[in-house]
């Protein structure tokens, strides 16, 4: 039986690495593939999974030999870390490995909004229309970006979103107001004033009890008119069917969700026929660099723990 169970796709270098040294199973559809994941765990000391995977009483109990989770992401909100703890197996999430890319990410969606009809009339001009009214866009520079949550991901949009010329705000209450992260010209707001006043949303919290709807249609409909909403941190977040209700009506002018409250989206789901709504398959810190960092962190940090 393996001692590494890796139930999720990750960089296939850093997997040849372990398996030079452990017994490595590896097999990426393992998330819907319950009853056999349980029975493969029975002996692993070391598990690896991105955010299908629920780690959980279920899990752990069918792994009665574990001592470390690894992450390929930082999201946590699939892993119990109570029950961890209680076992004192430390869970190794692959901080540092995708914020700049999760913060690219943010920055084309912002862009795509802004200038989504620019990119969308090649039919037509291959059909010789010359159709510019229509493909007029809107700046950046100058817009007002505000952030939800001010952590790790947060930080790194500020400062591509400033290098725009954007004038960035954000809401975080767990960051103090004498924290260093706002001397770079981000102003802290109330999640209210943010809402009323920016341009374009940008959500960066962890999905957690408290922040569980946080823009429901109360928050949305704070937001101005006409105003652009991405998300690429959790779904559950926002409210899919507020935010739904808000893109039909034309309260707002357009979002980008990278994240679901069901992933993957079922087919036929409500988010079909919404306008202007662009959805991408929670790919926001996936590049081919991102997933390499990534699977060195995790490679590493287990193969710590596993040899100690
Ligand atoms: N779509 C993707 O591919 C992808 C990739 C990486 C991370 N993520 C998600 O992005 C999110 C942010 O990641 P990060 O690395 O920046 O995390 P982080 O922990 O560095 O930052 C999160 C911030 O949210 C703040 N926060 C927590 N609760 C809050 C609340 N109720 N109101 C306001 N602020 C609150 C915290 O104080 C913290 O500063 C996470 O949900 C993570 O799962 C998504």
């Amino acid at each position: 039986m393996a001692d590494i169970v890796i139930t999720e796709f990750m960089d296939e270098e850093a997997v040849r690495g372990l398996a030079k040294d452990f017994e490595v199973l590896y097999e990426p559809d393992l998330p819907d593939r319950l009853p056999d994941l349980l029975q493969l765990v029975a002996d692993c000391r070391g598990l690896i999974v991105r955010n299908r995977t629920q780690v959980r009483a279920a899990l752990l109990d069918a792994a009665a030999r574990l001592r470390v989770v690894g992450r390929l992401g930082v999201g946590l909100d699939n892993i119990d870390l109570d029950a961890c703890a209680a076992r004192s197996i430390p869970v190794i999430p692959a901080t540092g490995a995708n914020e700049p890319t999760v913060a690219e990410y943010v920055i084309a969606a912002i862009i795509l909004l802004l200038r989504g009809s620019t990119f969308h009339c090649t039919p037509e001009v291959l059909a010789g229309g010359w159709p510019r009214m229509a493909c007029r866009g809107r700046d950046a520079m100058g817009r007002r970006l505000g952030l939800v949550g001010f952590g790790r991901i947060a930080r790194e949009v500020a400062g591509r979103a400033s290098a725009l010329n954007m004038r960035v705000a954000a809401y975080d209450p767990y960051v103090s107001a004498g924290d260093e992260a706002w001397s770079r010209g981000v102003e802290r707001a109330e999640l209210g004033r943010l809402l009323a006043d920016s341009d374009v949303v940008s959500v960066h919290v962890p999905l957690t009890p408290e922040t569980r709807h946080l823009l429901g249609a109360d928050a949305l409909a704070r937001m101005k008119p006409g105003a652009l909403l991405v998300n690429a941190a959790r779904g559950g977040i926002v409210d899919e069917h507020a935010l739904a209700d808000a893109l039909r009506s034309g309260r707002l002018g357009g979002a980008v969700l990278d994240v679901f409250e069901s992933e993957p989206l079922p087919a036929g789901s409500h988010l079909v026929g919404v306008p202007n709504l662009v959805l991408t398959p929670h790919v926001a810190g996936y590049t081919e660099e991102a997933n390499r960092r990534q699977g060195e962190i995790i490679a590493t940090g287990v193969r710590r723990i596993l040899a100690g």
